[in-house]
C-alpha cells in the first residue's frame, strides 16, 4: 500500500493503517511516517489565533515554525538543549527569556519523576490540567478562553464538575506562580510548560516543542467545553473539531490516558489506571483499549472505548497499538499537543520557543 493511499484511508477512516505497519516490520519506517504526515495534512491543519490573518511576510521565526507544525506536518518534537544556562538572577539570565524556564522545568522535573524513574500522580494531573485549561476554547468562543491560565486564576472553573480532582495540582501551580511570576512568567505558560515537562518525564514520553509568552486571564472560560466521558463518539469528534482538532489528533491526544488514573468514573476503584503501566508513556493504552476484555487491573473510560471503535479513530488506534506504534504516536501526539496548547492564544507570532529547557527523554526505568 502506498503512503498516499494509506493517508487517504486514514483521513477517511475506512482502512486499517496498521496493515502498513505490519507490512514493514522492524524500526519505524518512513513509509508509515509519511503516511501519517499526509493523513495529518489531509485533515486540513487549520491555522489558529493570529496566524489566521497574518501574512507570510509578517511572521516571526517562531510564527513560521508553528505554522509549519500546524499545516505542513513539521515534526513538533525537538532535541534542542541548552549549552550553558546562565545563573538565575544574573543579567545574562534576565536577557534570555528561556533562562528562568530552565530553572522552572528543573523544579517541575523533581516533582514529576518518582524514585522508580516513572512519572508521578502530580505529572498525570499536570498533563490533564494542560488539557483542561486549553480546552476552554472553541471556534465559537472567539478571542475568549483557552490556554490562558484561567483554570487556576478564575476560581469558578474549579467549582465545575468536569474539573474534579485538580485540588492538589492547582495548589502546586499557585505556589509556582507565587515563586516565579516576578520573573514575568504567566500562569498560562506554567500550565502548558508543566504538561510538556510531565510528558517527557514519563519514560518514553515525547519531547514536545514548548513555547512561552501566553497572556493570562482571570475570567472563567466558557462552561461546557470539557468533553464528557459519557458522550457518544460522534459528539466527541465534533466537539474536538470545533477546537480545530481532527480525528487523528484526537486519537493521539487520547493516548495521554496511557499515564492516567481515574477516580470519579468508577469511584469504588478510585486510583485504577487506564492501562497497566500508568507510570510509562507507552502504547499499552491503545492495545488494552482495543482488546475485547478489560485487563483486571484497569478501568477503561467509556469515551475511550467508543472512540477507539469509531471508524474515524480506529485506524489511528490500531496503528499506535501496533508493534511499531510508539514513533507514529509520539509524532502525532506532539503535533496535536502543540495545537492544543495554543488554543485561544492570539499572540502566537510573538511567542518564544523554549523547548531547550525540557529534560531529556528517558527510555529506561
Ligand atoms: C474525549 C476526550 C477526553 C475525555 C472524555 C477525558 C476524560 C477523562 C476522565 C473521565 C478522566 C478521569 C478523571 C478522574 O476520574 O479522576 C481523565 C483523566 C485524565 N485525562 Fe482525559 N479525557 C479526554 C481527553 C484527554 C486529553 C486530550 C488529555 C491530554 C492531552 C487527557 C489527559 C488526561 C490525564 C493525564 C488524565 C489522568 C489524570 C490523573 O490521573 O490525575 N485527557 N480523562
Amino acid at each position: 500500500m502506498k503512503a498516499s493511499s494509506i493517508a487517504t484511508a486514514l483521513a477517511g477512516g475506512t482502512v486499517i493503517l496498521s496493515a502498513a505497519v505490519q507490512a514493514h516490520p522492524g524500526m519505524m519506517n518512513s513509509t508509515v511516517m509519511n503516511a501519517l504526515k499526509e493523513a495529518d495534512r489531509n485533515e486540513r491543519g487549520e491555522l489558529i489565533g493570529d496566524l489566521q490573518w497574518l501574512h507570510p511576510e509578517e511572521l516571526s521565526s517562531v510564527g513560521r515554525l508553528i505554522r509549519s507544525i500546524l499545516v505542513d506536518g513539521l515534526d513538533a518534537q525537538s532535541n534542542q538543549y541548552y549549552g550553558h544556562v546562565p545563573p538565575l538572577g544574573s543579567v545574562a539570565c534576565a536577557r534570555d527569556t528561556c533562562c528562568v524556564w530552565w530553572y522552572i522545568a528543573d523544579e517541575m522535573t523533581q516533582l514529576f519523576r518518582g524514585s522508580d524513574g516513572q512519572c508521578t500522580d502530580a505529572a498525570r494531573s499536570a498533563i490533564r490540567l494542560g488539557f483542561h485549561d486549553a480546552a476552554g476554547w472553541s471556534k465559537f468562543t472567539g478571542d475568549f478562553g483557552g490556554a490562558d491560565g484561567s483554570i487556576v486564576l478564575a476560581p469558578e472553573e474549579m467549582r465545575r464538575q468536569a474539573n474534579g480532582g485538580f485540588k492538589e495540582i492547582v495548589q502546586q501551580y499557585k505556589f509556582w506562580y507565587s515563586r516565579w511570576s516576578h520573573f514575568g512568567v504567566s500562569m498560562a505558560d506554567l500550565i502548558q510548560m508543566g504538561a510538556n515537562v510531565a510528558t517527557v518525564v514519563c519514560p518514553l514520553g515525547p519531547r514536545v516543542r514548548s513555547f512561552v509568552g501566553r497572556r493570562d486571564s482571570f475570567i472563567p472560560a466558557p462552561d461546557g467545553l470539557i468533553p464528557s466521558p459519557f458522550d457518544p463518539a460522534d459528539k466527541l469528534i465534533e466537539f474536538f473539531r470545533a477546537k480545530t482538532i481532527q480525528p487523528l489528533g484526537l486519537a493521539a491526544l487520547l493516548g495521554a490516558h496511557s499515564t492516567s488514573r481515574q477516580r470519579f468514573i468508577v469511584p469504588s476503584r478510585a486510583g485504577a489506571p487506564q492501562d497497566s503501566t500508568p507510570g510509562v508513556w507507552d502504547v499499552l493504552f491503545y492495545r488494552q483499549t482495543l482488546a475485547a476484555h478489560a485487563a483486571p487491573d484497569i478501568v477503561r473510560l467509556p469515551s475511550d472505548i467508543i472512540l477507539a471503535q469509531h471508524p474515524h479513530i480506529f485506524p489511528a488506534f490500531k496503528t499506535f497499538a501496533g508493534p511499531n506504534g510508539q514513533a507514529p504516536w509520539d509524532f502525532a501526539y506532539a503535533r496535536a499537543y502543540v495545537r492544543l496548547s495554543l488554543l485561544g492564544v492570539f499572540n502566537v507570532n510573538n511567542l518564544t520557543d523554549c523547548t531547550r529547557v525540557l529534560p531529556a527523554r528517558t527510555f529506561h526505568w
